[in-house]
């Protein structure tokens, strides 16, 4: 077996090396550059940057791992990076990796917009970038985007909500119910494109029963920019949730909802309300609370009934993406898009890949994360990664 599959990766730097050197051949980029790439694919020595943003979120390990992994069974060698949330440290990993030799870059911003130098130089090397899960923006130097539909993540994250809350099923349909529920909105980094995305599907969800008056935000802060969590820091959100507490729940106001749009923010948001003697589970009065990224911990704390519900995200597919979109670039090919419209960087609408998501629930941890192999189950008994 492992034989086999060895003799497949040669055969496959071997195909490789002969598109390449056709390539170079036609004069499509028939510079130093691809000739160091033709001899490197004769060797099966292609080599992979990946910039992932932070170690401190499981998600972008377990990201991290899986694109590793699956470039190094394609055949090609890998460097991957973490920068600790820190731009400095991620526009000075991805320099490295284009001074190092890197043939193609897979890059998970920090802030979208702070790569433009290294974008130009990538460009310059004739080094594919594919943007990962994040978009890049403003740069015209962004060839692909591998993703999820991020407008239908928030818009399931505030079904998520609303269903919680019995203004709606878990389909979004009403129920007739009304309310009035009082909620609180959370959005993530305002540098991430992404948060963007998530907070229109959501508040476009939201919107018609804070029309009607069945869902009421007590804060008022109805703004993105009000509800932002910098660096999308559990910390942060557990402090903007506390000083909520204390300015406009401390009468008496009953707290209903949360909307979250990713685990961590949600842990933070949990431990704020737990802390003012809120549930602790949702059956003794814990507010609803959302998620996103089925991180371990969350998963946990949605088995117990304290966080209600998180948004599936299968990185295993996201990170085979990101593999497949660089062996189509490193065979001198265009990745496959599925989306040709929706991702507009600000300079260019970048090709993409986008993947569906699934909404978890109590009822349905096992046929979604455990039956599909993401998680086992002593991992969520354990609220840990193995
Ligand atoms: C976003 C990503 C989310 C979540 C968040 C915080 O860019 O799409 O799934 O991981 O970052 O890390």
């Amino acid at each position: 077996m492992r034989l086999g599959k060895k003799m497949g990766v040669v055969a496959a730097g071997a195909a490789l090396a002969l598109t390449l050197t056709a390539c170079a051949g036609e004069g499509a980029g028939s510079d130093s550059g691809s000739e160091d790439n033709t001899e490197a694919a004769a060797d099966g020595d292609l080599s992979v940057g990946v910039a992932m943003p932070t170690e401190t979120s499981e998600r972008w390990i377990a990201d991290g791992d899986a694109v590793k992994s699956g470039l190094e069974e394609a055949g090609y060698s890998v460097d991957l990076q973490f920068a600790g949330d820190d731009i400095p440290t991620q526009t000075q990993q991805i320099d490295a990796m284009i001074t190092g030799g890197a043939d193609a870059l897979i890059i998970a911003a920090i802030d979208g917009t702070a790569l433009t130098s290294q974008l130009e130089a990538a460009a310059a090397a004739d080094i594919p970038v594919i943007s990962y899960d994040r978009l890049i923006r403003d740069s015209e130097n962004v060839d692909f985007y591998v993703s999820f539909d991020n407008y239908k993540v928030g818009v399931a994250q505030a079904t998520a909500l609303l269903s919680g809350l019995g203004l709606t099923d878990e389909a979004g349909e009403p129920t007739g119910e009304e309310g009035p529920f009082n909620v609180e909105l959370f959005a993530g980094s305002l540098d991430d494109n992404n948060a963007h995305f998530f907070w229109d599907g959501a508040m476009d969800t939201l919107k018609p029963f804070m029309d009607d008056g069945s869902l009421v935000v007590p804060s008022g802060q109805t703004d993105i920019d009000q509800a932002a969590t910098l660096r999308w820091q559990q910390e942060t959100a557990q402090k903007r949730m506390e000083d909520l507490l204390t300015s406009t729940y401390n009468d008496g106001t009953e707290l209903h909802g949360v909307l979250s749009p990713y685990d961590g923010l949600s842990r933070g948001i949990i431990t704020a309300l737990q802390g003012v003697g809120m549930g602790p589970t949702m059956e003794d009065g814990l507010p609803v609370v959302t998620g996103q990224d089925a991180e371990i911990a969350s998963v946990k704390l949605i088995q117990d009934d304290v966080q209600q519900s998180t948004i599936f995200k299968d990185t295993r597919k996201l990170a085979d993406q990101a593999v497949v979109a660089t062996e189509s670039y490193l065979a001198g090919e265009e990745p496959e898009a599925n989306d040709t419209e929706t991702y507009d960087n600000g300079v260019k609408v970048v090709p993409s890949y986008l993947l569906e998501v699934d909404t978890v629930y109590a009822d349905n941890i096992t046929e979604l994360l455990v039956d599909s192999g993401y998680w086992t189950q002593e991992e969520i008994d354990a609220g840990q990664a193995e």
